[in-house]
């Protein structure tokens, strides 16, 4: 399967980095979740991607691989009609598309989420990762770790256990074919203890799916190089001692376990270990930022607001805002 180059190219990278050890436990790794998986859409997706991969083969590239001034990831190309929309009916084969957007000449996938306003709070400083191997933890289908290449990362390594959104990630990478990103389909309860010492580790919007926060911070430090940068961006809740365990649902979602206030955020940093803790961002989520799209036709935030008052969730709790903190693990 062509796509499989999709999840072995950034070994040879992973072994000039981490050594051997490391890309040997990668590789395993993405055998086990990815190939072994028996999830029951694979075969589907596994097709669709093939369809995917001829298509960036026959396409006619006009430009590089890269970011475009849109902040759309992808691929400047000249496609014929009937090509863009066969290549459109493949890629949406791996529908729900969430995070984006990416364009492939002149097919643009217009995600639930404008994920590019979420890496513009980010407010990282121009050199940030410059030459750094840096870990992006619930990396989704990959568009912020596209950006951390772009914004000079020697290596980046995405993590994230949900199959689809690893479809998604080879599809994209049939087109930008970069051996600087390596995708493992895992979570981080199964990060290689090969694979630590990270430059930079991002966790964007995972910590409220922990169902302990506190180990999920400990954790994040423990991947990290003494000295090395963290960017956490999380929901938070209004207050300075505020902490918030919805009773079920939040905002629709299931699985969401522990909204704290920036402040015990910061807290925790601290208690933690870490110094330079800055809240670099508070944002409350609009319903431009998430909202449903032909490429992800399900419900979305307007659906999880109370209708009658959108500064409150469906539920009765504050509406979704988040905040960036950035932090560093002390050397
Ligand atoms: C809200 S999304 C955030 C995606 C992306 N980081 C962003 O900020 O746009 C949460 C992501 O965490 C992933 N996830 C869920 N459990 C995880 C785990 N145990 N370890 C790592 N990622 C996980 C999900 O599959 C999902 O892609």
């Amino acid at each position: 399967m062509d796509s499989a180059d999709a999840f072995d190219s950034a070994l040879d990278r992973m072994t000039q980095c981490y050594g051997p050890t490391a890309s040997d436990d990668c590789r395993a790794l993405v055998q086990g979740a990815l190939f072994k998986s028996g999830h029951g859409d694979l075969p589907r997706w596994l097709n669709a991607l093939q369809d995917i991969d001829t298509h960036a083969q026959h396409t006619v590239f006009t430009g590089t691989p890269g970011v475009d001034d849109q902040s759309e990831v992808g691929v400047p190309a000249s496609l014929t009609a009937e090509h863009s929309e066969s290549l459109r009916q493949a890629l949406l084969t791996l529908h729900p598309w969430r995070k984006g957007p990416y364009r492939i000449g002149d097919l643009h996938i217009d995600t639930e989420w404008r994920s590019d306003w979420k890496w513009d709070r980010l407010g990282l400083d121009p050199d940030a990762l410059t030459d750094a191997r840096v870990l992006d933890i619930g990396c989704g289908n990959g568009y912020h770790g596209w950006r951390m290449l772009g914004a000079g990362a020697r290596l980046v390594v995405g993590i994230d256990p949900t199959l689809l959104f690893a479809m998604q990630f080879a599809a994209i990478w049939s087109f930008m074919r970069s051996d600087s990103f390596c995708f493992l389909p895992i979570g981080i309860e199964r990060m290689p203890a090969s694979l630590t010492r990270f430059d930079a580790v991002f966790s964007l919007g995972v910590l409220y799916h922990r169902r302990s926060p506190i180990d999920h911070l400990q954790q994040l430090g423990q991947l990290l190089e003494p000295g090395g940068l963290l960017v956490l961006e999380t929901l938070i809740i209004p207050g300075s001692d505020a902490l918030l365990t919805p009773k079920a649902r939040y905002a629709r979602m299931r699985n969401v376990w522990c909204l704290p206030s920036t402040d015990v955020l910061c807290t925790w940093l601290h208690r933690l270990g870490f110094e330079q803790v800055e809240v670099a961002d508070v944002n409350h989520t609009s319903i431009e930022e998430q909202r449903s799209t032909d490429w992800m036709t399900f419900e979305s935030l307007a659906q999880c607001l109370d209708p009658n008052d959108p500064q409150r969730t469906i539920e009765g709790y504050p509406a979704p805002a988040r905040a960036v903190i950035h932090a560093r693990k002390r050397a």
